[in-house]
This record gives structure tokens, sequence and C-alpha cells, in this order.
């Protein structure tokens, strides 16, 4: 089959590869119809996430149709009306890996799963604990098979899918897998009250959703923070925010001003360990990365623990891989933050955001400017990371 292989910092390449197959009873393969380009990935593109190695196949938001199921896939929970997967069915698939077993998965905590990262050693010695797997996504969270690919082995599938209806296209369902439950647990920690300002800093898919969710949730403003004007359109159009150029404007001061000199009850990362900075910060946080002395370039995450209002909730969505560097942590201890983090719990949301939109109430497919065959992944990869040709989502399809 053909698949998405990273080859090195900024370069993937369409190879072909061997077909996946079953290896454990509850695995099921899934031909995939529709794979996303996540944020995560340009994370991976860029060389940011380490052991990733030549050849691996990456991408993790995905959907498509079952093609064999394990002898061990049954007691299902997969959603609509479904008691068992079947070859023909349709379905969505959470990036991360849970086995449904373990203390963590059966309190809903799926992205701390204890099994299904059986690489976890290399984890355990960098962090302190072995987290779940998550397809794509570097040797140390598990080396699995990714899924900008025509095929996929799908581990612990009884409890690793939703099985989606036939009438709606892949671009309405297909960020279940990914972006949407990552906004939607960006919003959920931060413990909304009616009234609240929630501020979120990175206009791409992941801030969209959160924008979206943190409304649904009770919050009274929601404003965003980004750099391009396409996104920032996109985000007062679809979600509904008032915005801030930050480069036109210091985003500190705006959020200052826009709520009466408290700042914001809630703070939003959906931007990451890439950030952008502007000014000697940025200077200097691109020399430490570029020198290996820091491997996480913190901007957003200064800039919130300073606008946030006293008592105020932190949520980090936006993805970190090591260590930060000049933190004001005294801002943060002083203030009474609270923080919260993580990766997406994507078998705790699947079936809450399918009945969103079966019942009209979300239409995801605003987010996609772009879609393109799977041989073209090089180019899509390029212009998401450079945000060229006002690039917002690309959807691959192989
Ligand atoms: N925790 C999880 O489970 C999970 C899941 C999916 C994605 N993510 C992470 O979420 C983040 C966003 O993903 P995405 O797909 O939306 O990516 P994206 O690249 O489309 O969006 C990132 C946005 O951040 C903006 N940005 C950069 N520096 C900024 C700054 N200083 N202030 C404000 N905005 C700034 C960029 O202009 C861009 O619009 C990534 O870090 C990704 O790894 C996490
Ligand atoms: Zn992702
Ligand atoms: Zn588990």
């Amino acid at each position: 089959m053909k698949a998405v292989c990273w080859q090195s910092a900024n370069e993937v390449r369409v190879e072909t590869v061997p077909d996946p197959t079953i290896l454990n009873p509850r695995d099921a393969i899934i031909k995939i119809t529709s794979t996303a380009i996540c944020g995560s990935d340009l994370h991976i593109y860029g060389g940011y996430i380490p052991t990733v190695q030549k050849g691996d196949i990456i991408g993790h938001e995905f959907m498509g149709e079952v093609v064999e199921v394990g002898s061990g896939v049954n007691n299902l929970k997969i959603g609509v009306d479904a008691k068992r997967l079947l070859p023909g069915d349709r379905v969505v698939v959470p990036s991360t890996i849970g086995c449904g077993h373990c203390n963590y998965c059966q309190r809903d905590m799926w992205s701390l799963c204890d099994n299904s990262n059986t690489k976890g050693w290399m984890e355990e010695k960098l962090y302190g604990n072995i987290t779940s797997a998550i397809y794509g996504y570097s040797h140390l969270l598990g080396g699995y098979a990714g899924a900008q690919a025509e095929y996929i082995r799908v581990p612990f599938a009884d409890v690793g899918v939703v099985k989606v209806p036939p009438d709606l296209p892949d671009e309405m369902l297909l960020f279940i897998s990914d972006a949407i439950p990552t906004g939607y647990m960006g919003a959920e920690l931060c413990d909304i009250q009616p009234g609240d300002t929630v501020a979120v800093w990175g206009c791409g898919a992941v801030g969209q959703f959160a924008m979206i969710s943190a409304y649904m949730m009770g919050a009274e403003r929601v404003i965003a923070i980004d750099r391009f004007p396409e996104r920032l359109e996109m985000a007062r159009k679809f979600a509904k925010a008032e915005t801030i150029n930050y480069e036109d404007v210091d985003a500190g001061e705006a959020l200052k001003e826009m709520t009466g000199g408290r700042g914001p009850d809630a703070c939003i990362d959906a931007v990451g360990l890439e950030a952008h900075g502007v000014g000697l910060e940025d200077f200097y946080d691109q020399t430490k990365q570029k020198l290996r002395l820091e491997t996480d370039r913190p901007h957003v995450l200064r800039q919130m623990m300073v606008a946030a209002r006293k008592g105020g909730t932190l949520s980090i969505m936006g993805v970190y891989g090591g260590f930060v560097d000049k933190m004001p942590f005294g801002a943060a201890i002083n203030k009474g933050l609270t923080f919260r983090m993580g990766q997406m719990h994507g078998q705790k949301y699947m079936h809450l955001l399918l009945n969103l939109i079966l019942d009209g109430k979300l239409d995801p497919s605003f987010v996609v400017t772009h879609q393109l065959p799977l041989e073209q992944a090089p180019y899509g990869y390029e212009i998401f990371q450079q945000k060229k040709d006002n690039c917002i989502k690309v959807v691959l399809k192989p």
C-alpha cells in the first residue's frame, strides 16, 4: 500500500510499504477514506518530536471502512445501534489508543492508558510514567504505524472506534478523531462558569473547536488570538469569537483592556511547542531551540500566565515535548492559577460529539481548506506548515 513516511526534518515521502495485518484478536483493519494533517504532525514534520525514525508512517486523524475484524472484537460499545463490528462498517477512530480495561481507561482517561504503549520504557525514563500510544506519533509513544496511508491496523477495536452512519460526508465526521475532542476537552478543563470570558491562543482547527465548545459550555465571551487574517476571520465567522492579531497589538495588553483590567477567566493554549513569538523573546527561544538548549518555545504559556485573571485557569492542549525555559512561575503562584492539560481522551468524547453532529448542533466541516490525494502529502505538509495559500486544514484522500 501507499503511505506517508517521515524522512528527516521537513521531508516526508509517499512510499510503498507492506499492508497491515491482524496481529491480535482485538485488532481490526481499516481502509482509510479520509486522513487529516494535524498541528501535532507538524511537530513531527519539523523534527521536534524525539524517536521518530526515517520511514515511519505518520498521521493519526482518520476514518474509513472496516475490511477485517479480529476474532476477539466483541462486546462493542461503539455507538449507533452497533453490537458487532463488521466488514463494511464506516468508523471514525480516536487518535489515542486505549485498552479499555486498565484503571485509567476505566476512569475515561484514555490517553493515560497503561497498556497500549508497549515501548513505554523509553517514555518512563523521560517522563517518569508510561502514557497511551498515539497512532504514528514516535516510538516513544508506541511506535504504531500512522494513518496517512491506505490501510491501518486498529488495536483494541472493540473500544477504539465509533461507528458512524453512511449518509454524512467524511468532512462532517473525520474530526471526531482528534481536533474536535481536543478543542472540547480544552474547554471542559476550564470549568467554565456562566458569564466567563475565555481566551484561546491559536486559530487552527483545535482552537476553532475550543472556541465553539467554550460557548456550548456557557462562556459569555470568547477571544481568539493569532496572526493570520484568514484564521482570525474563521474564528469570527464560525466560532463567533472576538479577535486579537498579536502582530498588530500586544495580546496581553489587549486582553487586559477588553476585560476591564481583570484578565480572562480561562486561557486555552491551542498552539503548542512551535509558538511564534515577537521581538527579542522570539530570537531567544529560536536560538535556544536550535542549539538544543530547550526543546519547546513556550511563548503562549508565558503570555497566558501573565494575562489570566487572578485565580484563573490555564488549559493547555497545545503539545509540548520536553523542556521549557523562562516561565514566569512567580505570576502563577502569586495569582493562584490552576493548570490543566493533557493529550485528549478521544474515546471519552466520541459518542457525545457524534450525537452533536447528528443532532445538527455542530458542523465541523468549515475548517477544511484543502483536499488532496495522498500522493500530494508532501505539498500538503509544506503549505500547512508555512500557512501558504490560506491553508488551515488539509484532508488527504488515499
Ligand atoms: N492535546 C492533544 O490531544 C492534541 C490533539 C491535537 C492537536 N494538539 C495540538 O494542538 C495545537 C494546535 O493544533 P492545530 O491543528 O490547530 O495546529 P495549527 O498549526 O493549525 O494551529 C496553530 C496556530 O497557532 C498560531 N500561533 C502560533 N504562535 C502563536 C502565538 N504566539 N499566539 C497565538 N497564536 C499563535 C498559528 O498561527 C496557528 O494558527 C498543536 O500544538 C497540536 O500539536 C493537541
Ligand atoms: Zn492531532
Ligand atoms: Zn488502558
